[in-house]
């Protein structure tokens, strides 16, 4: 029997002694408005059990971690007819790089770089009648917590600077990959970015991809085989240029967000979530991922 609650203890008690945490992302201001002091993991057991430290009841801007479940609700819908519009390879290049966009003719990487996330908010645009309620809907139902809301201060914050996420959604527009109006697009992925939500809460909503499909209700909301398929874009992209290194360090799939979380998870066993705001050069939670490598030298648990 693995004693949990110990081993988070002692992560916690380790990792935020470091003086260097890392630099908060400024780009999008309203998220330099945080504590870098601030540290919290939340452990979910496929089992039911849970264990916590720090500020993992805390809610923080949950930004990228939000294209997994954007990505989860686009599958859900229309199923295989997404992977038309963008690839599943991993970019080896940071979140928000265009180049490779042009060079590839609209055709994002994946879904986690923003303009393969911007796919995807296209196509639930497309879908949905009231996107943003629908989508936040979605959210507290796989979640089991209605308490969830956007950050709309966060929306706008980001909407004000977003110049390189109207510059990809442009670009997708010029190649015929973005079906409805640049501005209607943007609101929606710039509202996902901005839900708010605690380690806590991610490792619920994440229960799903742990749990062959099913959410923490055991309702399924995947097939065994959407969520296998999404398991495998977190390992190979849920980092961008720092994939590698993680699934070096970590050795399970997982997302980050620049908001400084990371949500990461055993197939059949756990999700974990972790917050420390602070950065590292290729903008992911520099504690967040020192944790995580402790977390699964200290269980002994990792896919591989
Ligand atoms: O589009 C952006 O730039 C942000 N809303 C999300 C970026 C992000 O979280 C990148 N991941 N680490």
């Amino acid at each position: 029997m693995i004693d949990y609650q110990n081993i988070l203890n002692q992560i916690s008690q380790k990792v935020t002694k470091d003086k260097n945490k890392g630099k908060i992302a400024s780009y999008i201001p309203e998220l330099a408005t945080v504590d870098l002091n601030s540290f919290g993991i939340h452990l979910q057991l496929v089992s039911g059990e849970q264990f916590a430290v720090g500020d993992a009841h805390k809610s923080f801007s949950i930004q990228s971690i939000s294209k997994v479940l954007s990505l989860a609700y686009a599958m859900s819908i229309i199923g295989t007819d997404l992977w038309k519009r963008l690839d599943v390879e991993p970019s080896g290049n940071p979140f928000n790089h265009l180049s490779l966009l042009e060079l590839e003719e609209g055709i994002p990487r994946n879904p986690f770089i923003n303009s393969g996330a911007i796919v995807i908010a296209d196509i639930l645009v497309s879908n949905l009648e009231n996107p943003k309620s629908d989508f936040l809907n979605y959210i507290r139902d796989i979640t089991g917590d209605n308490t969830i809301d956007y950050n709309y201060k966060v929306a706008q914050s980001e909407k004000e600077t977003g110049f390189n996420n109207y510059a990809a959604a442009n670009l997708l527009k010029s190649f015929n990959n973005l079906n409805n109006d640049v501005e209607v697009v943007l609101d929606f992925y710039f509202h996902q970015c901005a839900l708010q939500m605690s380690c806590t809460q991610l490792s619920k909503a994440f229960h799903l991809f742990a749990n062959k499909g099913k959410c923490l209700a055991n309702k399924a909301r995947l097939t065994k085989s959407q969520a296998k398929r999404i398991n495998a874009i977190m390992l190979t992209c849920g980092f961008y240029d720092e994939a590698g290194e993680f699934a070096f360090e970590v050795g399970l799939p997982g997302k980050s967000g620049v908001g400084g979380g990371i949500v990461a998870l055993l197939p059949n066993e756990f999700v974990i979530s972790v917050w420390s705001p602070g950065l590292n050069e290729r903008g992911n939670s520099k504690l967040g991922m020192k944790a995580l490598e402790q977390f699964t030298t200290l269980a002994n648990q990792s896919i591989f």
